[in-house]
C-alpha cells in the first residue's frame, strides 16, 4: 500500500530524515513513536508533499508519489490530520467538513461522518471555536475522511485529550481500519499506540530504529521506554 524507502529530508542545512524505511500493508494501523524533535511530523509532512524529500522514495499502490505536490498526493488517496488539528474557528462543523470536500464524497459522505461522530452530529451548527478539544479532533478526522482516503496520516491525535476521549479516539481509529482505511499514527501516547496499532515503530534521529508487533512491544516496553522514549 504505502511504501517508504530510504527517505531523507532537510530543513535548510538541518538533515532531519536520515533514511526512513517503512512498509505499510493495506488495512493495517502502524504507529510511530519517538522523542520530541526526532522527525515524526517531518515524516508525515514529507509523505504528504508538504516537505520536499532530498532522497529516497515513497510509493502508494505501486505508484511513485515522491516529490508530488500536496494536492496530487491527496488526490492519489492520502489524507493528513495535522498536529494541533487546525480547525477553522469561525466556520461551523458542517462548513469545516465541506471546505475539504472536493468532489461529493463516496465512501464517507457527511451523513456517514455524523453517524461515526455522534458528538459532531449534535453540534452541526456550532462554530469550530465552540468545540472541545476532543470534538475538534473528531472534526479534523471527519474533514480528512471526506476526501475518501486510502491512507490516513494522524499526527498526535491524542494530544491534550482526557483519557475518556482518548478511548473514543481509539474506537474511531479501529473502526476506520475495519472500514478499510490504512492508518499511520504518530503518537507520544504509548498506551493509545499499543491498543490500536498492529505494528509499532520507534524513530530516533530521523530513522526507524525498532519495529515490533504489540505483543513483543509490550514484553519489551520497559527497555524500549528507557532506551528510546524517555528524556
Ligand atoms: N519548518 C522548520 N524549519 C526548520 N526546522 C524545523 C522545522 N520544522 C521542524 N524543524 C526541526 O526539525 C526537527 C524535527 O521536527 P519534527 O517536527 O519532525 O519533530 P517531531 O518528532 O514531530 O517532534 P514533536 O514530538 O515535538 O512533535 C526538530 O529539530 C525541529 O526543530
Ligand atoms: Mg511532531
Amino acid at each position: 500500500m504505502l511504501s517508504i524507502s530510504g527517505l531523507h529530508s532537510h530543513y535548510g542545512a538541518s538533515h532531519i530524515l536520515q533514511g526512513v524505511d517503512l512498509e505499510m500493508a493495506t488495512g493495517r494501523i502502524a504507529a510511530i513513536l519517538g522523542r520530541n524533535g526526532v522527525g515524526k511530523t517531518t515524516t508525515v509532512k514529507t509523505i504528504m508533499g508538504l516537505v520536499a524529500p532530498t532522497g529516497g522514495s515513497i510509493t502508494l499502490d505501486h505508484t511513485a508519489i515522491t516529490g508530488w505536490a500536496p494536492h496530487r498526493v491527496a488526490r492519489a488517496g492520502v489524507a493528513y490530520v495535522p498536529e494541533g488539528r487546525l480547525i477553522f474557528p469561525d466556520l461551523s462543523v458542517i462548513e469545516n467538513i465541506k471546505v475539504a470536500e472536493r468532489t461529493p464524497a463516496k465512501a464517507w459522505p457527511i451523513p456517514r461522518l455524523l453517524e461515526l461522530f455522534p458528538s459532531l452530529d449534535e453540534r452541526q451548527r456550532n462554530k469550530g471555536s465552540q468545540l472541545s478539544g476532543g470534538e475538534q479532533q473528531m472534526l479534523a478526522i471527519a474533514r480528512a475522511l471526506v476526501s475518501d482516503p486510502k491512507v490516513l496520516l494522524l499526527d498526535e491525535p491524542s494530544q491534550g485529550l482526557a483519557p475518556l476521549v482518548v478511548r473514543e479516539l481509539a474506537r474511531v481509529i479501529r473502526l476506520l481500519c475495519d472500514a478499510g482505511v490504512t492508518i499511520l499514527l504518530i503518537e507520544q501516547n504509548m498506551k493509545l499506540a499499543e491498543v490500536v496499532a498492529d505494528e509499532l515503530h520507534i524513530m530516533v534521529k530521523g530513522r526507524i530504529v525498532y519495529s515490533a508487533d504489540p505483543h513483543r512491544f509490550r514484553a519489551e516496553e520497559q527497555q524500549i521506554r528507557t532506551r528510546y522514549l524517555t528524556v
